[in-house]
């Protein structure tokens, strides 16, 4: 007899990167359970996620649901056994941060203790956590492991941190917990197919969506924060991960809090490899056909210089390694941008 399909609920999974894990979840022949209170995302990601998921779309659910109602969340859990979760459910825009602290810790912390206590009730003691490489601060040197120093510069990457210091506690109290804590990089791209892909409220904080409303016309011109850097060209270098092979290394964390070993783990994914501002452009200018205009400006507060994974010991213990390059991240979320200028809604709606 076939065993039976895992269930895994996912927090957050109406979002970005949530969105393209759930597809691989169900493609790898998952059952799975979303909640999102859809906040930062629309329901049509999932409508997507469904049609793509073909012949396993019967294996999706989704709930309209806040993490930190303790009420509903007791009622999911009573109503169906999870054999993991996997929480990305956060808000993640630094300055916004900075400017309204408290419903960050409300939203990120509160939400997670709030879920923490409902797992631990019902006896689901799995979880894989969306952490961040910004608990890596500035670094002193790269590649960036996970031994490294942490630290965080604002109130967005202390949520991460003492998310990560919560789980290592909870782990501490009670050996039955499994906890893989990911630190991402930075996810760009979308889902080949076009359908699911990023889609920021408002005007995007982040390099790809910037230019992404440039190349769409939606913003007459890229402001490069910084051009003095001590790096190739003078400005920024990050660690860009295509969003479908992150989405990958969560199926890699699901498999390894099988492994009996495993109690609190933290694994970077990353690609190992460090791109400047200027090379993004240019290889988005490839990739669309388009010009992007730039405005050359100061350092923007709080950034680094030069972040990229060290991606030894993911490869090693998770037998998980990235895939695509900065040409297949920047065709996909071109062909993402052609076919959905608006993201999820249409000019009118938006
Ligand atoms: P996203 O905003 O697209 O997805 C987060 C989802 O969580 C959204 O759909 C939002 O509606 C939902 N949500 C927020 N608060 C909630 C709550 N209280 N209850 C229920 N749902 C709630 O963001 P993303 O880029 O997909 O990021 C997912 C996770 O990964 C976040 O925790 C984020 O901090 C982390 N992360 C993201 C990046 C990045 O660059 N995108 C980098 C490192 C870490
Ligand atoms: N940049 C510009 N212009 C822009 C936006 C960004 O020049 O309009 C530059 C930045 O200065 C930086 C690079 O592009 O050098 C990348 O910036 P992003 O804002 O896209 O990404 P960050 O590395 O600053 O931060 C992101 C998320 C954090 C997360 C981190 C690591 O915002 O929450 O990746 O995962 F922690």
């Amino acid at each position: 007899m076939a065993a039976a399909a895992l269930c895994v609920l996912v927090t957050g999974g109406a979002g970005y990167i949530g969105s393209h894990t759930v597809l691989q979840l169900l493609l790898h022949g998952y059952k799975t359970v979303v909640i999102d209170n859809l906040d930062n995302s629309s329901e049509v990601a999932i409508t997507r996620v469904s049609q793509l998921a073909g012949d396993h779309a019967h294996n999706l659910a989704f709930h309209k649901m806040d993490i930190r109602d303790k009420h509903a969340l007791e009622q999911l859990f009573a109503s169906t056994k999870f054999d993991a979760v996997i929480h990305f459910a956060g808000l993640k825009a630094v300055g916004e941060s900075v400017h309204k602290p408290l419903m960050y810790y409300n939203n990120n912390i509160i939400g997670t203790i709030t879920l923490l206590e409902v797992m631990a009730a019902y006896e689901c003691k799995k979880l894989v956590f969306s952490s961040s490489a910004t608990v890596y601060g500035w670094p002193k040197e790269v590649p960036c492991t996970e031994e490294f120093p942490l630290s965080a510069a604002n109130p967005y990457g202390r949520t991460k941190l003492m998310i990560e210091d919560i789980c290592r506690d909870m782990y501490a109290s009670d050996f039955n917990w499994k906890f893989i804590l990911l630190r991402y990089f930075n996810p760009i791209g979308a889902h080949p197919s076009g359908q699911i892909g990023e889609d920021p409220r408002g005007i995007p904080n982040n390099l790809m969506p910037f230019i992404q409303q440039v190349a769409v016309g939606r913003q007459p011109a890229l402001q490069v924060f910084g051009t003095d850097y001590s790096t190739k060209d003078g400005t920024g270098v990050r660690d860009y991960i295509h969003v479908v092979d992150l989405a990958e290394g969560h199926t890699a964390a699901l498999k390894k809090l099988s492994d009996p070993k495993i109690g609190c783990e933290v694994y970077n994914l990353g690609t190992g490899k460090g791109t400047s501002v200027l090379e993004i452009v240019t290889a988005f200018e490839k990739a669309s056909g388009k010009n992007i205009p730039l405005v050359k400006t100061g350092r923007r507060p709080g950034d680094a210089e030069i972040v990229y994974a060290s991606t030894a010991k993911a490869e090693r213990e998770l037998n998980w390694k990235a895939k695509y390059g900065i040409e297949e991240m920047c065709r996909d979320q071109w062909n993402w941008a052609i076919k959905n200028p608006y993201g999820y809604q249409t000019k009118e709606t938006r």
